[in-house]
């Protein structure tokens, strides 16, 4: 396959100039390649800090236009809703998540009102946000309970399309529970219902300064190691993401991101679907509080969210996207 030797072949011949490494670029980003996470929280004219993500906030619902709107103005194709949740609302059951008055549920309503189908939404469909305990299903002596489970997550996914969500991204890692959300979608008029299944998500500690965002930090005791994959693992993914394939899932997702390349790899070669990637929120951390000490430079970012489209991933989750322009630029 490679051919020619040195000195007749020099490699750095095609680098020497801006122009020509231009030319030879074989992996490039748009806007179109992101999707931007969104919390939210209850109350009133609030942008409220995130003590370990840097540049990222929590907003009320009535700031959710200013952030449609600059999430349009980029040209990003969608957003991804989670809600912080108040410790009131949270119960063993997780019941909050099937409340059609809830967070999510406003959220999506008002976009969907306002902007019709000019951008899309995408919504976690998991128990975490809403239980007292931070699992994302129902708890049985420390074991996350399968098939319950899985019931709750399709009136929540129901409960999500009608009130307008495009996208459901079952983030649960349930055994499962595709084929059974993409039934019961099918039976209730939702066949166009789009499914993102976070197919290979990781017992990452990569999550940290998430679950801080959500207000779920202090409330799980145990890890998350009985449902989401072992980090040693890698021919497990396949077998994850083919189970998925065939249930019905439209895309799958790689979590967390730099440290799963190999994995986005992988899938991109064994299977022809569309996988996103999450640069997830402990990744997110380190670069822009590296970059904020000025360890490192702020061109890392750009170098990191490439490394993706590297891989083979289609689309990103990062939380760069609100600022995607000034980065690739
Ligand atoms: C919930 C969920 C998590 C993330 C997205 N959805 C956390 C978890 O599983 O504990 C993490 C995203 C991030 O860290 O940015 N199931």
């Amino acid at each position: 396959m490679i051919t020619g030797k040195f000195p007749s072949l020099r490699l750095r011949r095609n680098r020497k100039n801006d122009w020509s490494r231009r030319l030879v670029e074989e992996n490039n980003l748009t806007s179109n390649d992101f999707i931007l996470p969104i919390f939210l929280i209850e109350g009133k004219n609030k942008k409220q800090a995130i003590q370990t993500m840097p540049d990222v906030y929590r907003y009320t619902l009535d700031k959710i236009f200013y952030v449609i709107d600059g999430a349009l103005k980029k040209g990003l194709p969608m957003v991804a809703l989670f809600p912080y949740t108040e410790k009131n609302k949270k119960n063993a059951l997780g019941t909050e998540s099937l409340n059609e008055d809830n967070l999510i549920c406003k959220a999506i309503q008002l976009i969907k009102k306002k902007y019709k189908n000019e951008i899309g939404i995408m919504c976690d469909v998991a128990l975490d946000p809403y239980t007292s305990h931070g699992h994302d299903g129902l708890l049985k002596s420390k074991y996350v309970l399968n098939d319950e489970t899985i019931e709750v997550l399709i009136n929540q996914s129901l409960l999500q399309a009608q009130m307008g969500c495009d996208v459901l991204a079952p983030s649960d890692m349930m055994d499962g529970r595709i084929g059974k959300i993409r039934k019961s979608l099918d039976k209730n008029g939702f066949a166009m219902t789009q499914i993102l299944s976070y197919a290979v998500k990781y017992a990452s500690g990569f999550y940290g300064p998430f679950r801080d965002a959500v207000g779920s930090k202090g409330l799980l005791k145990s890890d998350k190691k009985n449902y989401q994959m072992d980090f040693r693992n890698k021919s497990e993914a396949l077998r994850e993401v083919s189970m998925d394939i065939k249930e019905g899932a439209d895309m799958v997702m790689v979590k967390p991101g730099l440290p799963y390349l190999d994995i986005i790899s992988l899938i991109k070669e064994n299977f022809k679907i569309p996988v996103m990637a999450y640069q997830v929120s402990g990744e997110y951390s380190l670069i822009s509080n590296g970059v904020k000490k000025g360890f490192v430079s702020k061109d890392i970012i750009l170098e990191s969210l490439i490394a993706f489209k590297r891989a083979g991933a289609n689309a990103i989750i990062s939380y760069y996207a609100d600022r995607i322009d000034k980065i690739i630029k």
